[in-house]
């Protein structure tokens, strides 16, 4: 495949291919947290993404939400749709954690009476603050009916997450997603991960995440293989 390194992010590296409308994605085992403050890595992290991101993005196809993943090229490698992605984050939460925990006073782990929806301005300058439909329209970020879509398609997604989680005893507390447009369709892009989800064991409350990374809880590697295990069955080693 002739690749050419276009963008290299925190996690990810992206190549053009000879497809103006392919693009590989490269999952680097490199972790950061608060916006880069605290850097490390994360042994193996960039295959288990890869095999993570891949399950969860066939998941959802079968589902019907439209996705970027074409087809897995190496452990560290996929062939994805070649999007213009939105600058907005997407963040669905469940239970209280983290940031939210914070800015409302709630105590984490505390269950949301209604799925909460947020967007946040992908812009590592400024560390991602916190937006709403009105600040996209006049940042020109999305339009009106891109926002309600990747609501609508947020919304989806979690509840498919969900349900799908239940039984393998992972509690979905929250997750980030990333659209882009492709042809002028929104869809769906980036990765779904232990980088990009918080999972909690469904009894014990474990955290199976990267939340083991950003607060140093150790075993982060064991985590992000239970989650391939418990998906999917592979043992990881
Ligand atoms: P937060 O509680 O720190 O705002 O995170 C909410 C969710 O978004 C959590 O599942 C982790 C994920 N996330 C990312 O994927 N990238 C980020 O840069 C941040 C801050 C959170
Ligand atoms: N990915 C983010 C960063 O470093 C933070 C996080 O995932 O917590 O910057």
């Amino acid at each position: 495949m002739d690749k050419k390194p276009m963008y290299e992010g925190k996690a990810k590296k992206m190549y053009t291919t000879e497809n103006p409308d392919e693009m590989l994605v490269y999952f680097k085992d490199d972790a950061t947290a608060f916006n880069g403050g605290k850097k490390g890595t994360i042994l193996n992290k960039g295959i288990l993404n890869n095999k993570i991101s891949t399950f969860f993005f066939q998941l959802l196809g079968q589902h019907g939400i439209p996705h970027h993943f074409i087809r897995t090229v190496s452990d560290r490698e996929m062939l994805v749709k070649a999007l213009k992605i939105l600058q907005v984050e997407v963040v669905v939460r469940n239970i209280a954690a983290g940031s939210l925990a914070k800015r409302i006073g709630w105590e984490e782990g505390t269950k949301l009476p209604t799925t909460v929806v947020e967007m946040y301005y992908k812009n590592d300058e400024l560390g991602d603050p916190l937006i709403n439909a009105s600040h996209i329209k006049a940042m020109g970020l999305a339009s009106e009916e891109q926002v309600k879509r990747m609501e609508e398609y947020a919304v989806k997604i979690n509840s498919i997450l969900t349900d799908y989680l239940k039984d393998k005893k992972i509690e979905l507390i929250d997750f980030k997603l990333e659209f882009g447009l492709y042809h002028g369709e929104v869809i769906l892009g980036d990765e779904i991960s232990p980088d990009t989800c918080r999972f909690w064991d469904s009894e014990t409350k474990q955290k199976l995440d990267k939340d083991r990374f950003r607060r140093d809880l150790g075993d982060v590697e064991g985590a992000y293989q239970e989650i391939l295990y418990r998906l999917t069955g592979e043992k990881f080693s």
